[in-house]
């Protein structure tokens, strides 16, 4: 049994944002950061665009950035949330440019800055087309000066520890449920350890992996999210599942789709469908830089139109030097599968990208469960309502962890260890028989959210994925139970979690908006609010 003060699950730019600034504050105090997989395999490495922040005021404002955000949410944003959000955002910024992270910069020393879709500016800071890439590298480089944060990879942690390990009976209304820290999985003995913490800070990222293809890596599998469920913590707008319109096309892909980052139809790339029409213009006056809810949306309809399984992406018209310096590791990847992108088109089609809800917390990134946050992806802090406006989720993580920070800061003197915590209990459980039954199941409930849970929803999908789901889940816990545990299993378990969750809040929302579209209610209801299970 390890203790330490601050407990961090996730390595990406929200957990180690919080990492480093609690180690600043108490060198004498232990940070301990989980992760299930190497060090920088998150999906802050992926990022791309950039990160959304009010850098020039000359030709940029608060209240734009605010505005074109509330706009993207259209109508469950918390307004509040987001000024913070978005007033914050300089200050953190410099904080990671402190820590090491390089943004590109003109020949006078100003930053480049790029344009995506809901964007009125042009306020994107970035790193070439490796956004992500660069700001992980300077996070890890800046957590290994601190010899008070200790980090631990290939760690899974299975679920978190509250009364209910106890022996107490907690349900959603039981007041006062309090996080005492994690079981985990522990690869090298394969035995289930116990991790108590004064603080605990979930920052384990998104769920794309629920879908076939995503542009998340595989450790997206929403496990954050579906631990806090277990533990009943409230969560919220599970339905707002964000497809990315533009991830590389390659037939037969199943799983992580490389993505072709917004910002090249900000500098210029037009969609194009089959008969080579740049469609978006009968779509939205903002056409191909509309928000995302409506690009993928509309792809997602030309294709079906056209029985096609992409569109294009066309950027032969745009300069070629230009499109070299700014987007290289697109340019490459383009080249290593034989598309040369000044002479051919690019193939792209939506994939899932992004959840925007998740773990409800309040301003300072507190979850209904006491001594517990969430900061990131898998938090839904109020910021992104109904969609997330391109490049905001850096720029979330960010302020969020600076948020949590502040407030546990201030609490964590005056928080103990719990120490009658009971050993995990493995008794009855025997090795999987046949693992192929877990992959199985995972391919199934890819499909069924895929097929039923999609861009374009209606009530007989979501009632058949609630039938389908529901037989997985069944299955799954029977193996959970007989079985001892794999990260495979474990993973598949928090998938159907997160289907149940995404399907719930689907069903109960009787309208569309932002990225929710049910045919069934192609219009809004007079109430924007919150679902919350
Ligand atoms: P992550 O960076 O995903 O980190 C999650 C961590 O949690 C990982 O270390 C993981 O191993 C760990 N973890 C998860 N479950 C467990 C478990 N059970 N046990 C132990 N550890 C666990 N946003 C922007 O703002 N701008 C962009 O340009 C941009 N581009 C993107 C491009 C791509 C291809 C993708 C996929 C996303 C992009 N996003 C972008 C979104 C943004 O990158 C993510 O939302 C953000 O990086 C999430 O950071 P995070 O710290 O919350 O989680
Ligand atoms: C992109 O670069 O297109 C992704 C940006 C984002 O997800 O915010």
């Amino acid at each position: 049994m390890q203790q330490t003060d601050f407990l961090v699950i996730g390595s990406g730019i929200a957990g180690l944002s919080f990492a480093i600034k609690c180690a600043q504050e108490f060198p004498d105090r232990t940070i301990l950061v989980i992760t299930k997989a190497s060090a920088d395999e998150t999906n802050t490495k992926y990022a791309q665009g950039g990160i959304a922040v009010v850098s020039d005021t000359a030709t940029d404002s608060f209240e734009q950035h605010i505005e074109d955000t509330l706009i993207a949410g259209d109508g469950l944003c918390n307004e509040a949330i987001v000024r913070k959000v978005v007033e914050e955002g300089p200050a953190r910024v410099e904080e990671i440019i402190e820590w090491g992270a390089q943004f590109d910069k003109d020949d006078q020393g100003i930053f480049k800055k790029g344009k995506e879709g809901g964007h009125s500016a042009h306020r994107i800071l970035h790193h070439k087309d490796v956004t992500g890439q660069e700001m992980e590298r300077a996070l890890l480089q800046a957590v290994e000066s601190f010899s008070n944060i200790q980090l631990i990879k290939h760690c899974f942690v299975v679920d978190l520890i509250t009364q209910h390990h106890r022996g107490y009976l907690v349900t959603k209304s039981t007041p006062d449920i309090v996080c005492y820290g994690v079981y985990v999985l522990n690869r090298e003995t394969n035995t289930i350890d116990k991790i108590l913490s004064r603080v605990t800070v979930l920052a384990t990222g998104g769920v794309g992996q629920v879908y076939r293809t995503t542009t998340n890596p595989a450790i997206a599998t929403g496990d954050g999210v579906a631990m806090a469920y277990r533990a009943k913590g409230r969560i919220e707008n599970m339905e707002f599942i964000q497809f990315h319109p533009t991830a590389l096309y390659e037939p037969g892909l199943r799983g992580q789709a490389f993505l072709i980052t917004e910002a090249v139809r900000g500098e210029g790339g037009i969609l194009r469908n089959h008969q080579g029409d740049d469609f978006m213009r009968h779509y939205d006056t903002r056409k191909d830089l509309a928000p995302r809810d409506i690009v993928a949306r509309a792809i997602d309809s030309e294709m079906k139109k056209s029985g096609t399984e992409h569109v294009w992406l066309d950027c032969r018209h745009l300069d070629e030097k230009k499109f070299k310096e700014h987007f290289p590791n697109i340019y490459e990847k383009c080249l290593s599968i034989g598309i040369n992108i000044h002479q051919q088109q690019i193939p792209v089609a939506p994939a899932a990208h992004y959840s925007c809800g998740g773990i409800k917390t309040n301003e300072w990134g507190a979850t209904s469960i006491v001594n517990l946050y969430a900061c990131g992806e898998c938090a839904s802090t109020g910021v992104h309502g109904a969609n997330r406006l391109a490049s905001n989720s850096l720029l979330e993580a960010m302020v969020f962890a600076h948020r949590c920070f502040t407030d546990a800061k201030n609490k964590i003197a005056t928080i103990d260890f719990q120490q009658d915590i009971p050993d995990w209990n493995a008794k009855g459980t025997t090795e999987p028989r046949e693992m192929i039954l877990i992959t199985q199941s995972l391919k199934e409930l890819q499909q069924i959210m895929s097929d039923y849970v999609g861009i374009v929803r209606n009530d007989i999908r979501l009632q058949r994925a609630s039938r389908r789901l529901d037989l997985l889940f069944e299955e799954t816990e029977q193996l959970y139970q007989n079985t001892t545990v794999s990260p495979q299993l474990l993973e598949l378990r928090n998938m159907i979690t997160i289907g149940y969750l995404i399907v719930k809040c689907a069903s109960f929302r009787k309208e569309s908006r932002g990225l929710h579209y049910n045919t069934d209610y192609p219009g809004q209801g007079s109430m924007a609010q919150n679902i919350v299970l």
